[in-house]
């Protein structure tokens, strides 16, 4: 249809940019959002969709497809054979049973690990160099295990952990301070999950703390109609966000938005290479005070991604002593699940 150009030098091919691939294997909610968030950033020319159910997977190849003339050209491909991902530059992985109304993700563990041993060694294998991104829950469990069953260096497997509960916690702050979500820095570190910890101690907005700054206002005006905003306050919040995907998932029967968004943005900084801070699920062997340094075991803690996984983890956090406290109980309770395993 269009004629090439007559070139001077041989075939005229032109130096490529290396293409990035990157598989999603799970084609539920969660998957799908994923998906087409990375989709809207321009940041992958191939997307490979696997899911167990062909018609399912194929169905939304096509509907993915027939956005063509509103996105970036990409290569949309899906199937029911993980060997479809080879040679990807990041895999996802969101495969997995999800929790009913009610349940904790703790409790789809033992159907999760027996649908990983399936999948995670034939992703590994069809990939070696590839970054692996877990998303299915337990997320910081099923992280380790697909540590242990695709024998990656563990700065190459990486959880989505608690990258969207900081999310939730910084919207519930900003909504409260009156201020973008973006210019608050609120960490939740630790069990993606029941017992992750609010670090209430380092919030802060335009560098300001936050915590000491309300707590003097509520003292010094504790008659006045200013907002009170004490450690009671806060920990209402933590729990809101704790409470977060229950409510969701009571009221919609799963989440899947705000995990697309979270997902993408990681995988974001790991392709592109950003060196920037996410709280996602790493190996935190010797890292959590209090813990034996040989304790394998992964939660989240703030790592700095780039293209190479996870470049290093913030091993340093200052601490109040309850914050200490809850993340040696989150660890505990995360490394015995591990534990358990056996792997
Ligand atoms: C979430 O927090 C259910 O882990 C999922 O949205």
């Amino acid at each position: 249809f269009f004629r090439h150009l007559s070139l001077a030098d041989g075939d005229g091919a032109l130096p490529r940019r290396r293409l990035i691939k990157i598989s999603v294997i799970g084609a539920g909610n969660v998957g799908m959002a994923i998906a087409q968030t990375i989709l809207t950033q321009d940041l992958a020319d191939e997307i490979i969709l696997i899911d167990a159910v062909a018609d399912k997977v194929r169905g939304e190849m096509l509907d993915l497809q027939h956005a063509a003339a509103f996105l970036p050209r990409v290569n949309i491909v899906s199937g029911t054979d993980v060997s479809l991902t080879r040679s990807s530059d990041l895999v996802i992985v969101t495969a997995g049973a999800r929790q009913i109304p009610g349940e904790t993700r703790l409790n789809l563990l033992q159907r999760n690990v027996s649908l990983f041993r399936r999948i995670v060694p034939a992703a590994a294998e069809a990939s070696p160099e590839s970054l692996l991104l877990i998303v299915s829950n337990p997320v910081d469990v099923l992280t380790y295990v697909a540590w242990k069953l695709s024998g990656f260096p563990a700065s190459r497997v990486i959880g989505s952990g608690t990258n969207l509960d900081s999310s939730r916690f910084r919207f519930l702050l900003a909504e409260h301070l009156e201020v973008s979500a973006q210019d608050v820095q609120a960490y939740m570190v630790g069990e993606h999950g029941d017992s992750s910890v609010a670090l209430w101690s380092s919030i802060s907005v335009a560098g300001m703390p936050v915590l000491a700054h309300l707590q003097k206002n509520h003292r010094s005006s504790a008659a006045s109609k200013t907002k009170q905003f004490d450690e009671a306050a806060l920990e209402g919040i933590r729990r809101a966000v704790v409470g977060s995907a229950y409510e969701v998932i009571k009221l919609k029967g799963y989440t899947s938005w705000a995990i697309g968004y979270s997902v993408a943005s990681i995988a974001w900084s790991l392709l592109r290479d950003q060196h920037r801070i996410h709280p996602v699920s790493v190996l935190a062997k010797g890292l959590v005070r209090g813990i034996p340094a040989d304790r394998e075991l992964f939660l989240s803690l703030p790592a700095r991604l780039g293209r190479a996984g996870v470049l290093s983890v913030a091993a340093e956090l200052v601490l109040t002593d309850e914050e200490e406290r809850r993340l040696r109980i989150s660890a505990e309770t995360l490394w015995g699940y591990c534990n358990a395993l056996g792997l």
